[in-house]
């Protein structure tokens, strides 16, 4: 984990490597795009590239409403019926594609779009590659009456959740973060958190993890293919 990074010189990886997505977009085809800073990089980039889409759906309301400021149609998820490709940032990486995302609030609707496509392409700046998942507490979208209840789950799965108090999602949800698990399997933690009553959905991305993963660094981008998980 690289964390020395200065503010231009995150905000240019994130550009190199929203760049380095375009080539995954083909035209005439319906592009997931989900949502954050890198994400809205990548909507400058496909903006100015003008690549004729048939449409794109939108993982958040913010990179929804950048979307059509940019003349991109959006469409209303209901109303498709397949989605090539799922193009999205993440907080963490690791070398298997395992991701933790929802630092921005929008992972439920991102996991919905990531797994819906066909591919995913995840574009991260080197900061975010990790051995293990972790370090960044793991956002949890729950059901505001159950706030509580998961909480307490939560600390009884070994984690410290904090309420990122005064942010709804777009669904009218609220988010735990949590600190302190020990993410030795993600796939079986992000299954137990899932299996809660009351959350709708966790910010591990393990069962739905990303095929591609772009990392842009001062020596250039790295692209990772999702290699077969031994168990
Ligand atoms: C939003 C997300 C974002 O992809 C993640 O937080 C990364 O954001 P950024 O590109 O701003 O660092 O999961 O819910």
């Amino acid at each position: 984990m690289v964390d020395n990074l200065d503010t231009d010189t995150i905000q240019r990886l994130k550009i190199e490597v929203a760049q380095a997505a375009l080539k995954y977009v083909r035209p005439d085809t319906v592009l997931g795009v989900g949502s954050g800073s890198t994400v809205n990089a990548f909507i400058d980039a496909l903006t100015a590239a003008q690549i004729p889409l048939k449409g794109a759906v939108a993982a958040s309301l913010e990179s929804e409403r950048r979307l059509k400021s940019a003349g991109i149609e959006v469409l209303d998820f209901n109303w498709v019926d397949s989605l090539d490709i799922y193009i999205d940032g993440a907080d963490e990486t690791t070398d298997f594609l395992c991701l933790t995302k929802g630092g921005g609030a929008a992972l439920t609707r991102e996991k919905i779009l990531a797994t819906a496509a066909r591919q995913f392409i995840c574009m991260v700046d080197i900061r975010k590659r990790v051995n293990r998942l972790g370090a960044f507490p793991i956002p949890v979208e729950v059901i505001p009456f159950a706030r509580s209840y998961v909480a307490r789950k939560l600390i009884g799965l070994g984690g410290q959740p904090t309420w990122r108090q005064g942010v709804f999602t777009d669904n009218g949800n609220v988010i735990l973060d949590v600190k302190g698990l020990d993410i030795v399997d993600p796939f079986a933690l992000e299954s137990a958190i899932e299996a809660l009553p009351g959350v709708v959905c966790c910010g591990i991305f393990a069962k739905r993890r990303a095929d591609i993963a772009l990392i842009s660094s001062e020596k250039g981008i790295d692209t990772l293919l999702a290699q077969p998980i031994l168990k």
